[in-house]
């Protein structure tokens, strides 16, 4: 740990609200590289919790965002702002979802804007539950925790936000048995991440499509994870097939610049009118100039296709080397959202490849998850492996 951090830690320490405990310190960053403070070089594979998708320092991004803020930041959304509707409208056309969009600055912003318009919608007909999913996890404000499917995020903030309940993942028997004629909407993760990399089954999902169709009852899918290219498809409802009809987005989609957003299909596009939901800086110029250069990098630079060449090759090897520990579950996940389900706390083995300077993520207490850029050449991938590789063998000797 270099002066710099320990000057800055005192300072953090002294300053900054204690909601954080950071033990170390990154100063520059490139793809799939990062250096900390005493110049050492990280690979990582946690893109800032899934958000910088397309790498560090992105160049594309990088330019638009420089381009951009010499030209104009922010406005307000009291008036036209020439570049939120070319990104509403790729955004739409992409996903085939034939509606709107409406812009925030993060995922748990996002989800709240969902929520409210899933409230709207059913209010009309005197329904404003949510069901959402055990193992879940929607974000930190009061609504979106209600919707968390993981008590110990709520404790202390009771009382919880009324019109939520959960239920088990992955089972439709339990969803169908907990639909009440006051069911406005189902909110779920396609692939849980905080909750541990688990993908949904595509049946359940299909069964949850046609369960909201036949109840009047809208799908709400959370894709501040899952979506944005890092299943391999530039939305995650993409992957699986079935078409929500509101979905949310945020970490990925302007590559570490803040950014939410909500897209609804057109049956519910205009559920919010003027002066129902707003947001001072949702879509900024500037963010949505970042926003922009992601999906030409989409469209221009093969990302979502390494992303599936890469999750593969990983998924792949990571399954062949692990195979031999029995603390080892499985590998699972899709595209580059991976997961080694450990049978014990996943931490140390996180701990082990940060000192092999390898950045890593765990998820769920037993899941070491695995989010690097899409855009991770095959030698970071085979690199990162032999990091696993030789992590794996000293956890054994630790854990035996
Ligand atoms: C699926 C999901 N939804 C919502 C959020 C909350 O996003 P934010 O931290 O940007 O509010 C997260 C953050 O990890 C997430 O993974």
């Amino acid at each position: 740990m270099g002066k710099l951090f320990e000057d800055t830690a005192r300072k953090f320490n002294s300053y900054v609200m204690p909601t954080y405990n950071p033990q170390m310190m990154f100063v520059r960053g490139e793809n799939a590289r990062l250096w900390d403070d005493d110049g050492n070089e990280y690979l990582d594979f946690a893109s800032g919790i899934a958000v910088c998708s397309l790498g560090h320092c992105n160049k594309r991004v990088a330019d638009a965002v420089a381009e951009q803020s010499r030209k104009l930041v922010h406005i307000s959304n009291l008036y036209m702002n020439e570049l939120m509707p070319v990104l509403a409208e790729k955004l739409v056309t992409e996903s085939g979802m034939d509606g709107k969009v409406f812009f925030c600055n993060s995922g748990a912003e996002a989800n709240e804007g969902m929520i409210k318009l899933a409230r709207k919608y059913g209010n009309a007909t005197g329904r404003n539950e949510i069901i959402s999913m055990d193992n879940s996890f929607h974000g930190r404000t009061l609504a979106t925790l209600a919707a968390t499917g993981r008590k110990k995020y709520r404790q202390g903030f009771e009382p919880d936000t009324p019109g939520f309940k959960q239920v088990p993942f992955n089972d439709i028997e339990a969803l169908k048995a907990a639909v009440t004629d006051k069911t406005c909407a189902v909110m779920l993760e396609m692939v849980q991440g905080e909750g541990g990399v688990y993908p949904a089954d595509v049946e359940y999902l299909k069964a949850v499509r046609a369960l909201c169709d036949e109840k009047d009852i809208l799908m709400l899918c959370d894709e501040v994870q899952c979506g944005m290219g890092r299943l391999g498809t530039r939305f995650a409802f993409q992957k699986f097939g079935v078409m929500p009809d509101v979905i949310t987005m945020a970490k990925a989609i302007a590559n570490g610049f803040p950014m939410g957003a909500v897209m609804a299909a057109k049956k519910v596009a205009d559920v919010l009118t003027v002066g129902m939901h707003a947001s001072t800086f949702g879509g900024t110029p500037l963010a949505c100039a970042a926003a922009l250069a992601v999906q030409e990098a989409f469209d221009k630079d093969g990302v979502l296709e390494n992303c599936e060449k890469e999750g593969e090759f990983l998924r792949a090897e990571l399954t062949r080397i692990t195979g031999k520990y029995p603390f080892v579950k499985c590998v699972r996940g899709m595209g580059l959202m991976i997961g080694v389900v450990l049978d014990r706390p996943a931490g140390a083995l996180s701990t082990l490849l940060l000192k092999d300077k390898m950045v890593t993520l765990t998820a769920g207490e037993t899941v070491l998850r695995l989010v690097p850029p899409l855009t991770i050449t095959r030698e970071d991938s085979c690199l990162a492996v032999a990091k696993i590789a030789a992590a794996l063998e000293k956890f054994a000797l630790e854990v035996k």
